[in-house]
């Protein structure tokens, strides 16, 4: 009888434990699912993933604008994410509170890339090495790329014109990935070039298959060419100390570099941000180059002023004799300027960035929960017609102006904002210049007959743009 009062009193107080502890539990996980931002998570796993990937990111991103306002929630690529889509949440990830959130990319990229690449990293080694990609890309030291960045520029134009049909995007990589290779490691030898090329194209290919290291996968594939590749880039670092060399480029900066210990980076360091800076430099301008054709294409009036202002230019130096630009040239094409600000901002091509938080983070009311992806959306703040009146319209003027604070972040903000992007407009404009004072160029439709967007990974246009390109003085379509 005792016994059996004994087990009921340890049965109540069993329940009212766990009864408390079940309470405690329910109430601490509504509070936190009411603190999170509105939004679904889709389906398991796969969450919203196929919706996004599915359409136009800009219907995806203004739908869910429209329905929950600045932040919501959604799950992408098998993690839950929160979307923030204002210039003032945008700022809060990136740049007042980026030590709260670190970088966040797909594994198959950091193994392919390298993870000493500066994509992947805060604090100390990232600063330090930002510094010696700022520095090698200086407006100082790319001033001295102009001669060769023109050198590729004409003949990659010239190779287009040999009446078929090209599909622009891949021709554009082509141009960026050597320029880009000119900024790492100045003039090579062709036959390196070559090598280097091809390597890392299947590198290239690599990036966004499934990370299944087996044989015949792309993914292995990619595996081998990134270590044949780090063989030719020690064997570049090896004939740089031997010789001394005294360019200045990224791999002699990295070189260089001694930190306040009188060390200096190793070579796998040097190797992962050599190929991490190609991956950054190649599609991204490439895309962007891709959408300034399709959209001056589109717009008579937009090409004729792009083709007056270069033309101009010769003509009011040296008589109009001069025939290769200048530095002063590249700094005096100011509407070629707005129409590549307005095709960053149109395109977007970099729709988002990816961070994740480090603890949980409160926005507005709203939790970031620790592990969460927090994800600024430029697109979106690209988009709104709060900031970009009527935003898709094609409307270089609108860049007369000065633009309010964080509403336009092509290049990204804060501590990982592009150290290339002068490079890059660079580039941009020297193409443009040539293309216009020396080609004629045609779209052609897809053969899909969709000229709608693709993924490629960033954004361009349809089947990357088809066009048939020849020169002026030739018989249209002949090379
Ligand atoms: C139009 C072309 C380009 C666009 C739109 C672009 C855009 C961006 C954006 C948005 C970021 C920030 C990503 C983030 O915060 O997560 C970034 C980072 C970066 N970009 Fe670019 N980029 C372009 C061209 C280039 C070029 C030509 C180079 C080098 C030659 C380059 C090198 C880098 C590097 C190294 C980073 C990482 C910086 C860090 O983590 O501190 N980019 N780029």
């Amino acid at each position: 009888m005792e016994g059996a009062f004994m087990f009921q009193c340890f049965f109540f107080i069993a329940l009212a434990i766990f009864s408390y502890l079940l309470f405690k539990h329910n109430s601490k996980a509504s509070k936190t699912e009411s603190k999170l931002p509105p939004g679904s998570l889709g389906w398991p796993y796969i969450g919203e993933t196929l919706k996004l990937f599915s359409q136009n990111p800009s219907l995806f991103f203004d739908s869910r604008y429209r329905r929950h306002g600045e932040i919501f929630k959604t799950h992408i690529l098998g993690y839950p994410c929160v979307m923030l889509a204002s210039p003032e949440a945008a700022r809060f990830v990136l740049v007042t509170h980026a030590d709260l959130f670190k970088p966040s990319y797909p594994k198959s990229k950091e193994t392919l890339i390298g993870p000493s690449a500066i994509f992947f990293h805060q604090g100390n080694y990232h600063s330090q090495i930002r510094k010696l990609v700022q520095n090698s890309l200086s407006l100082n030291v790319i001033r001295s790329f102009i001669p060769a960045i023109e050198f590729i520029a004409l003949s990659t134009l010239d190779s287009w014109c040999n009446g078929t049909v090209i599909n622009t995007f891949q021709q554009m990589k082509k141009f960026t990935f050597d320029t880009a290779v000119l900024s790492i490691f100045g003039e090579l030898d062709s036959e390196f070039k070559d090598r280097l090329k091809y390597n890392y194209h299947i590198v290239d290919t690599g990036y966004n298959s499934f990370p299944i290291n087996l044989p015949g996968t792309l993914f292995r594939k990619a595996l081998l060419a990134r270590r044949r590749l780090e063989g030719m880039i020690h064997d570049k670092i090896t004939q740089a100390r031997e010789r001394k060399w005294e360019q200045n480029n990224l791999l002699t900066c990295l070189l260089n570099y001694k930190d306040e210990d009188g060390q200096f980076l190793e070579d796998n360091q040097i190797a992962d941000n050599i190929i991490g800076v190609l991956f950054a430099a190649q599609d991204t301008t490439a895309s962007v180059l891709t959408w300034i054709i399709k959209y001056i294409s589109d717009d008579q009036d937009i090409l004729t002023a792009v083709e007056r202002e270069h033309k101009a230019l010769y003509v009011s130096s040296e008589g109009g004799t001069q025939t290769s630009l200048t530095w002063a040239h590249t700094r005096n094409m100011p509407f070629t300027q707005r129409v590549i600000s307005e095709c960053l901002r149109m395109a977007s091509i970099v729709a988002f960035t990816y961070r994740e938080a480090v603890i949980d983070v409160e926005y507005n009311g709203f939790l970031i929960p620790k592990g969460w992806k927090a994800l600024p959306l430029f697109r979106s703040i690209h988009h709104n017609p709060e900031f970009f009146p009527q935003p898709e319209k094609f409307d270089p003027s609108r860049f007369e102006g000065v633009q309010k604070p964080n509403t336009y972040m092509p290049f990204g903000n804060g501590t990982h904002a592009c150290p290339g992007n002068e490079v890059a407009k660079l580039e941009m404009l020297i193409l443009i210049h040539h293309l216009v004072r020396n080609f004629r160029w045609e779209l052609a439709t897809p053969k899909s007959g969709d000229c709608g967007v693709q993924y490629a990974p960033f954004l361009i246009p349809a089947e990357g743009l088809p066009a048939k390109f020849w020169k002026k003085s030739d018989a249209k379509g002949h090379a």
